[in-house]
C-alpha cells in the first residue's frame, strides 16, 4: 500500500460538554491524551506529512505536541467555524500538491492504523475522489447521515443531523468524520464550500456532494467496529471509551501469551510491554512505560508506573514509580519504590519497605518494615528489620553506603552520610554515625540491665504483676537490683522522675 501524501488531525474544536479547564483532546485514556492516540493511529499510516489543526487553548494544546509528538505541523484554523473550514486551514500546511489526504478527529481514540491503512488502499483502489468512513448504529441522533444512491454503491452525499429532514433522520449509517480524499478534488471543493446550513459553518461534508455533482466516484467503507469511531464529547463517553480501550489492550497482551486472571479489574496502559507468560493477577494497575518481563508476577492489587520488572520476578500488593525490579527478584507485600530505586537479580524487598534514589545489589534483602532513602547497598547485604536510612538533616539529602554481605542488624538508624564497609554488621538497635571498617561489628545501644521487681512495685494491681508473681514464686519481691555502670545510674534516676 501507498502511504498517504498527509493526514489532517481535526483538533480546534472546544469540546464544552466535557465542563473542563482542560482542553478535551488532552483528556487522557489508556495513559496517553486523546490527541496523542489520535497523532499515533495518523502515524501508523506513515504520511509524507502530519498536520494538527488547533485553534481552542492553542498555545496549550501546542505545548502538548511539541511534548509527546514534535515531528507533527500545527494549523491554526482562524475564526470562520466548520470541519470544512479547519481542513482548509490543514491544507495550508500542506506542500503535496497531489495524492491521498486521510482527515481525522483528535477526539476519536480508538481509531486504529490498520483501519486508516484499509481506507486508504481502498480508495486508492478504486480511483475515488472521496472515501468516508461510515458505521450503522442504533442511534444515529446527532450524526451526519449517509445518503446513497438507488443502488447502494455510490455515496451521494452527508446530511447534518441538524439539516436532514425526518425521512433522513430514519437513516441509520453515519458518518464517522474520517475520511480519505484525492488532494486536488479536496482543495478544489473547498474553496465552492458555503455556509448556508442549519449551523451557519462549513462543512467538510459538502465536499463530498460537490465532487458527486462534479461526476467524481464518491465511496465509502462501512465498519463493524462502532466504538472504534466513536468520539468522546463528554466525560461519560470519556469514561467509556477508556474502558474500551482497556479492554482491547488486555485481549492484545492475552492473545501474545499473557495470563491475565481478572481482566475486569486489570488495567494496562496502551504504552505498556509485558513479556510471554507473565501472569497478572487481579487488581493491577500497569501504567506510563512500564515494562514487564517473561515470566514475571505481579499483583494482587499492584500499581506499578514507568516501571521495569525483570524476568520471573514478583510484585505483590505494592505501588512502584521509575523503579527497577531486577530478575527474580521480590517486592510486597504492601511496598512503596520511589523514584531511582533499582533492584538487583533476586534481590528482595519485602513487606512495609519504602525504597527511593536507592540501589539495591542482587540478592540483597530488605525485608521488613524500613526505609532505604539515597542509599546503595551492596549484593548480599541484609538489612534487618526496621531499619532506617535517615538521609535528611533537615536541610540537605546524604547517601549511605552499605558493603556487600554486611549485616545491619534489626531497628538500626544508618545517619548519612555513612559507609559500612565489606563484610560489616551492625548490632540490633544500632545507630550508626561513623563509618564501619570492613569486617567491624558496630554496637552503640547501652548494655542492658534488668531493674529486678519492677512490674511488682511500679504496676501493682495489673495483669502484669500476677503474671510476674505466679511467675517468680512467693519469694519474688526483691530491691532493685542495677548493675553498676553510669548509665545504668542515669537510667535509675529517669526511673524514679
Ligand atoms: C461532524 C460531521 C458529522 C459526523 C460527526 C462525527 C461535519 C459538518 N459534520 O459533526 O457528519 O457525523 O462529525 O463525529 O463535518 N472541528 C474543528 N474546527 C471546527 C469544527 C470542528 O477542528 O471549526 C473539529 C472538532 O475539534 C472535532 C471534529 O472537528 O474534533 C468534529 O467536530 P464536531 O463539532 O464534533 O462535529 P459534529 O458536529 O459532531
Ligand atoms: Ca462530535
Amino acid at each position: 500500500m501507498e502511504s498517504p501524501a498527509a493526514v489532517i488531525v481535526l483538533a480546534a474544536g472546544a469540546g464544552t460538554r466535557m465542563k473542563s479547564r482542560t482542553p478535551k483532546v488532552l483528556h487522557s485514556i489508556g495513559g496517553r491524551s486523546l490527541l496523542v492516540h489520535a497523532v499515533t493511529a495518523a502515524e501508523g499510516t506513515s504520511p509524507s506529512e502530519l498536520v494538527v489543526v488547533l485553534r481552542h487553548e492553542r498555545e496549550r494544546v501546542a505545548q502538548h505536541l511539541t511534548d509527546h509528538a514534535p515531528e507533527v505541523a500545527i494549523a491554526d484554523q482562524d475564526e470562520i467555524p466548520g470541519t470544512g473550514r479547519a481542513v482548509q486551514c490543514g491544507l495550508d500546511e500542506v506542500t503535496a500538491t497531489s495524492g491521498t489526504v486521510l482527515v481525522t478527529y483528535g477526539d476519536v481514540p480508538l481509531l486504529d492504523p490498520q483501519t486508516l491503512r484499509r481506507l486508504v488502499a481502498g480508495h486508492e483502489e478504486a480511483a475515488a475522489a472521496v472515501t468516508v468512513l461510515t458505521a450503522r448504529v442504533p442511534d444515529p441522533t446527532g450524526y451526519g447521515r449517509i445518503l446513497r444512491s438507488a443502488d447502494g454503491t455510490e455515496v451521494e452525499g452527508i446530511v447534518e443531523h441538524k439539516d436532514a429532514t425526518e425521512d433522513q433522520r430514519g437513516i441509520d449509517e453515519i458518518n464517522s468524520g474520517i475520511y480519505a480524499f484525492d488532494l486536488e478534488v479536496l482543495r478544489g471543493a473547498l474553496e465552492r464550500l458555503g455556509t448556508d446550513n442549519a449551523q451557519g459553518e462549513m462543512y467538510l461534508t459538502d465536499v463530498l456532494s460537490i465532487a458527486r455533482a462534479d461526476g467524481r466516484p464518491v465511496r465509502a467503507m462501512v465498519t463493524s467496529d462502532v466504538m472504534m469511531v466513536e468520539g468522546v464529547n463528554d466525560r461519560v463517553q470519556l469514561a467509556q471509551l477508556g474502558a474500551e480501550m482497556n479492554r482491547r489492550i488486555l485481549e492484545r497482551h492475552m492473545r501474545a501469551g499473557v495470563t491475565i486472571v481478572d481482566p475486569s479489574t486489570t488495567w494496562i496502559d496502551a504504552d505498556v510491554s509485558i513479556g510471554q507468560d507473565a501472569t497478572i493477577l487481579p487488581g493491577v494497575q500497569l501504567h506510563g512505560a512500564t515494562d514487564i518481563g517473561d515470566e514475571a508476577v505481579i499483583g494482587p492489587d499492584a500499581t506499578l508506573r514507568d516501571t521495569e520488572v525483570g524476568a520471573g520476578a514478583e510484585v505483590m500488593r505494592s505501588q512502584t514509580l521509575l523503579a527497577m525490579i531486577g530478575p527474580g527478584a521480590s517486592v510486597g507485600p504492601f511496598s512503596y519504590l520511589r523514584a531511582g530505586t533499582v533492584l538487583g537479580k533476586g534481590g528482595k524487598i519485602g513487606g512495609f519497605v519504602e525504597t527511593k534514589n536507592a540501589q539495591i545489589g542482587e540478592d540483597a534483602k530488605v525485608p521488613h518494615l524500613s526505609y532505604v532513602g539515597d542509599a546503595e547497598i551492596g549484593e548480599g547485604a541484609n538489612i534487618g528489620a526496621a531499619t532506617i536510612f535517615a538521609n535528611y538533616d533537615g536541610v540537605d539529602k546524604h547517601r549511605t553506603t552499605v558493603g556487600k554481605q554486611v549485616r545491619v542488624g534489626s531497628d538500626s538508624v544508618l545517619v548519612a552520610p555513612v559507609t559500612l564497609g565489606d563484610g560489616s554488621a551492625t548490632g540490633a538497635g544500632t545507630v550508626v554515625r561513623k563509618d564501619v571498617p570492613p569486617g567491624a561489628l558496630a554496637v552503640s545501644a547501652v548494655s542492658q540491665r534488668n531493674v529486678e521487681g519492677w512490674t511488682l512495685r511500679r504496676r501493682a494491681g495489673t495483669a502484669a504483676e500476677g503474671a510476674a508473681r505466679a511467675a517468680l514464686g512467693p519469694d519474688g519481691d526483691t530491691e532493685d537490683a542495677v548493675s553498676a555502670s553510669p548509665a545504668a545510674e542515669d537510667h535509675k534516676e529517669r526511673e524514679q522522675r
